[in-house]
Order: structure tokens, then C-alpha cells, then sequence
């Protein structure tokens, strides 16, 4: 039996799963889920192994084609017994573990691993890459698609507008010092249950750790949302939405 670890969401998992649906929520629908099979290159034809780390209640199993193999890691018992419950994937495993320790998962030559907005979540995210490289073949692609670093930063960052330009910009009070930030999942209830936290690093810290952990980093894109606002503000919150990704995609390659 996995150790249970301090940033698994077991405490949140009602709240979460009915957020993020079976199929994902809004971004993993329109950006998210589409961009990942993009860049790993899945398509009906792969037949690819995917190691997903931090993988929830599994929405990535849910879109990836019958022929490819995949392998689902979170430290939440009741989201993996979700995932089970909920994907049909013939060739879906499920694993109940800290992915800062030594993974119960022999294959050790996957093709793709994947952190989908879960390593921000990780208390050791270097010791997580390490586990993804253990997994992975020479020359597999790691993909880690972020909450972006450098604009979202909980409690750090926030909008603001200029009355002056009538331009809304985005303010980021800290970026460079790695931050533990607690979020209240269901604000309306003020419960340390509801607490989940997010670990913010530098973008050259993610570097550092793919670096030290034998990566070389192929590509990076970002993000927008492709929301669109209606009414009085709508042009400024429009060009806003266009100027400021929401996520950060890094691929990396185990060298
Ligand atoms: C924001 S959720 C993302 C889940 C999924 N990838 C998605 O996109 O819906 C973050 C996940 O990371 C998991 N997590 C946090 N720390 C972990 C750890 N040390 N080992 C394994 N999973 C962890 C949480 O349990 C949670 O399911």
C-alpha cells in the first residue's frame, strides 16, 4: 500500500472530480487534452506507451486511442478508484503512489510521460522528473504542462487595470523565490479538509531540474485562453486573454 503523501488531492477528491467531470473540465476540453495528443504525437495509429504522473481522476486515459498503453500514477486512492471506475481504456493501469519515490511500476521504457497540471502540486517536482526519467526509454519525451509560472502565481498575481491606457495588466508581486501557497479549494467552506497546495518555482528552476535529471528541452509553448468576454469591458479583457497565456507546455527529451 502506497504512503500516503501531504499534497495528495484525497482531501478534495468529491470537489475535484465533480469539477473536472469524466471527460475534463473547459481548458483540458478546448486546450489541454487536444495539445498533449498534439505534441506527443498520439494519434488513432499509436500504438505508444503513456506514463501518466499525478493523473487524477485519469481524464488523459479517457482520450487516448484503444492501441496505446497507459499507466496512471496519483497518490489519491479515491481518485485512481474514480479512474478505474470511470475510463474504459483496455490498457489502463492504475497505481496508487508519491511520485517523489520509487515508483511499483517495472516498465522502464515508456515513450511519453506526462505531468498535466500536477507537478505544481508536488512538494519535491525534481524528484518526480527523476521518477520520469527512471520510466522512461532513451530518447522518450516527457511533456509538463504548467499553470504558467510566470503569470499565475496563487496569491502572487492578479489583474489590475490602468484607467489612464484603459488597458488591463497583470501584477506579479514574486516570482523568483520558491513559494508554498495553501489554496481553499471550496472557499465557501472554511475547512484546513478543503486546503491543497501549490509549490511555485522559477522557470529556470524546472529547467535545473529536467537538466540535472537528464533532459534536454525540445519545445515550450503557451497557452491562451480562448474565452471571449461581452459587454462594456470586453475589448480590454479580450486582448488581455490574447497577451497573457494561462498554461506552459514544456517538452523535454531523456537524453
Ligand atoms: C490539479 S490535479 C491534476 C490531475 C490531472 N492530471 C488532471 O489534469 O485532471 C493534481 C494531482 O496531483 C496529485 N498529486 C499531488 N502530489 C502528488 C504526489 N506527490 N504523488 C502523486 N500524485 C500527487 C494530486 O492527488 C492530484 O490528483
Amino acid at each position: 500500500m502506497a504512503k500516503k503523501s501531504s499534497t495528495s488531492w484525497e482531501n478534495v477528491e468529491g470537489w475535484y472530480s465533480g469539477l473536472v467531470g469524466d471527460d475534463g473540465h473547459y481548458y483540458h476540453q478546448s486546450i489541454i487534452l487536444p495539445s498533449v495528443l498534439r505534441l506527443l504525437n498520439i494519434s488513432e495509429k499509436s500504438a505508444v506507451s503513456v506514463l501518466d504522473l499525478g493523473c487524477g481522476q485519469g481524464v488523459l486515459a479517457r482520450v487516448l486511442p484503444k492501441n496505446a498503453e497507459y499507466w496512471g500514477v496519483d497518490a489519491s486512492k479515491s481518485l485512481i478508484q474514480r479512474a478505474r471506475q470511470h475510463t474504459k481504456h483496455p490498457q489502463a493501469h492504475w497505481i496508487v503512489a508519491d511520485t517523489s519515490e520509487l515508483l511499483p511500476v517495472e516498465k522502464k521504457d515508456f515513450d511519453c510521460a506526462a505531468f498535466i497540471l500536477s507537478l505544481q502540486n508536488m512538494e519535491e517536482p525534481e524528484r518526480a522528473i527523476q521518477q520520469a526519467r527512471r520510466h522512461l526509454k532513451k530518447g522518450g519525451k516527457l511533456l509538463i504542462v504548467l499553470n504558467h509560472p510566470c503569470f499565475r502565481i496563487p496569491r502572487q498575481s492578479s489583474w489590475g487595470i490602468d484607467e489612464k491606457s484603459q488597458l488591463q495588466y497583470r501584477r506579479i508581486n514574486r516570482y523568483m523565490t520558491e513559494m508554498k501557497i495553501p489554496i481553499q479549494m471550496r472557499p465557501s467552506q472554511d475547512s484546513s479538509d478543503s486546503v491543497t497546495y501549490s509549490f511555485h518555482h522559477s522557470l529556470s528552476d524546472f529547467f535545473r531540474f529536467l537538466q540535472n535529471n537528464h533532459f534536454a528541452v525540445i519545445s515550450m509553448e503557451e497557452w491562451c485562453s480562448d474565452k471571449t468576454s461581452e459587454g462594456a469591458k470586453a475589448k480590454m479583457e479580450n486582448l488581455a486573454r490574447r497577451e497573457i497565456p494561462l498554461f506552459l507546455a514544456i517538452m523535454a527529451r531523456a537524453e
